[in-house]
């Protein structure tokens, strides 16, 4: 039986528009799940829109609408941006949804049963763009320390959450599992939270209307984020589906940026064991893309819309860049003269030099037929080193050792033509050293075609049709099929065709 893999992005505030931040952990998360398609696992992707709290029901209400509508209206944008990006979740989740509901209260219920929550009176300075509470000591001259913004002094009756019940049992759960929160340095900093000490922290609110009631006390509705958090539980199937839920929880892996790795790390796997669930088997927080060396937001009017970097370097050049470009923990700036540079270097001079390289000298110096036999010639063990090294990316998250492993491959194919000068054998009529290292170029860019279509699905689908070879590298099957010479028999004639990375100039904006 296939293994399973459930992976998960956070599910995006609806009241913002999609950026290339958004998009960051959602191309890493497809990027992931296609890898693990392509190792034989059977995939639960999910994403999704955050539909409730304050923040949402104020601006639905400043456009008049009722929040439902809104949130529906705006999860569209984030739909869209996915499908132009070509990624591939199997769910998408937005938490007004009739199941996210059931869900939350059954959940809610759980730890309720359980002895985990309890009434009392909050008093706090309340960020409604964090959607969460800050001490005053937390607070930069007096304002949110994230967004800059004034914070507001809330006063409620609200059931709260024990949290701080499981100090003990979270520092034992990381102390046996190192991995559960990755990289190291988000480990740390989640262990130096823990050990300082946990508050209870309040899970309903009475002064807002627009989110999921408390099953037992109506007047109240749920804290946007304890709603949020169990989305991962229900698109698992839990509340209506326990045989799905029982094959894909606890989730593999949540892919998250690192200023919600406190809900995450923390508050998240406590309200699992509260529930009687188990804590999920790992929580990934990567930096932050910066712009210009500071965050994206809507007031700072430097959010990059994904569609804008397609338009100018297609899909496989924008998906190739994020994850190519910077490691996924630390943070990174992101820059338009960086992306043509990556583009040229990797895309234009690399892979596609070389694939335009060698279709051309196949098709006109063997006719466009393969050679059936594959030389054990040196590119083969450089084959070998970089699937092993692009797998242990993609097991360590990796994204661009695993992208700068396909580089190698790419390099030394590019190095082999030029030693061994294949039109100079063709002149001298030598056609076995032609087809000899032809081939070994050829089974090179099969290799190359196999681990970069995680990546860049689109342009290695056209490259494995142009090596002639049957269906897609999607439907091939690792590690098997990445073997040197382990290809199928060629379906076709090898095809030239036009460039698959058009060179970039600068200011030459498509
Ligand atoms: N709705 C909550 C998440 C709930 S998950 C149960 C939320 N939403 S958000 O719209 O603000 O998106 C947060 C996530 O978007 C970040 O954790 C990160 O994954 C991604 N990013 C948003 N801006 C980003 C950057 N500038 N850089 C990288 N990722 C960023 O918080």
């Amino acid at each position: 039986m296939a293994r399973t893999f459930y992976v998960t992005t956070p599910i995006y505030y609806v009241n913002d528009v999609p950026h290339i931040g958004h998009a960051y952990t959602t191309v890493a998360a497809d990027a992931l799940a296609r890898w693990r398609r392509l190792c034989g696992d059977e995939v639960c992707f999910a994403t999704g829109c955050d539909a409730h709290g304050l923040k949402i029901q104020r601006a639905a209400a400043e456009r008049g609408l009722d929040p439902a509508t809104w949130a529906s209206q705006t999860a569209q944008a984030f739909r869209d941006a996915w499908e132009l990006l070509g990624i591939t979740h199997t769910d998408f989740i937005i938490t007004t949804e009739a199941r996210h509901h059931r869900a939350v209260q059954q959940f809610l219920t759980a730890v309720h049963d359980n002895g985990y929550i309890e009434l009392g009176t909050y008093r706090g300075l309340y960020c409604v763009a964090c959607e969460a509470y800050y001490t005053p000591d937390e607070l930069v001259e007096g304002t949110c320390p994230i967004h800059r913004r004034a914070v507001e002094e809330v006063e409620e009756e609200n059931y709260f959450f024990q949290l701080s019940r499981f100090q003990d049992r979270l520092l034992a759960h990381y102390d046996a599992h190192p991995d559960a929160v990755a990289p190291a340095a988000r480990r740390n900093e989640v262990l130096g939270f823990l050990r300082s000490g946990l508050q209870d922290f309040s899970i309903s609110r009475t002064s807002i209307t627009w989110g999921i009631p408390i099953p037992w006390d109506p007047a109240h509705v749920t804290y946007v984020w304890f709603d949020a958090l169990i989305n991962y539980c229900t698109v698992a199937g839990y509340g209506r589906d326990p045989e799905a839920f029982a094959k894909w929880w606890p989730a593999d892996v949540h892919l998250i940026g690192k200023d919600i790795l406190r809900f995450h790390a923390v508050y998240w796997p406590a309200m699992l064991m509260a529930a009687g669930e188990a804590p999920p088997r790992q929580v990934f927080a990567h930096g932050f893309l910066l712009v210009g060396g500071e965050k994206m937001s809507k007031t700072r009017l430097n959010q990059i819309a994904p569609a804008d970097l397609v338009a100018d370097f297609g899909v496989d050049g924008y998906r190739w860049h994020f994850l190519a470009d910077q490691r996924f923990g630390p943070d990174g700036d992101f820059s338009y003269e960086a992306m043509i540079a990556r583009y040229n270097t990797d895309l234009a001079n690399g892979l596609g030099n070389l694939a335009a390289r060698v279709l051309n000298m196949a098709v006109s110096y063997l006719d466009g037929q393969a050679p059936e036999h594959r030389e054990d010639g040196p590119l083969r063990d450089v084959a070998g080193q970089s699937v092993a090294a692009v797998a242990a990316g993609y097991d360590r998250l990796e994204f661009s050792e695993a992208c700068f492993a396909i580089q190698e491959l790419v390099r030394a194919a590019n190095a082999y033509i030029e030693d061994r000068a294949p039109w100079a054998r063709h002149r001298e009529g030598d056609t076995a050293a032609v087809a000899g290292i032809l081939g070994d170029c050829l089974e090179a860019l099969r290799i190359v075609a196999l681990l970069a279509t995680p990546v860049m699905p689109g342009a290695c689908a056209q490259l494995w049709a142009r090596l002639g070879l049957p269906g897609t590298p999607e439907g091939a099957r690792l590690p098997g099929a990445a073997a040197w010479g382990a290809g199928p028999a060629a379906a076709g004639a090898l095809r030239k065709g036009p460039s698959l990375f058009p060179r970039f100039e600068a200011g030459d904006r498509r």
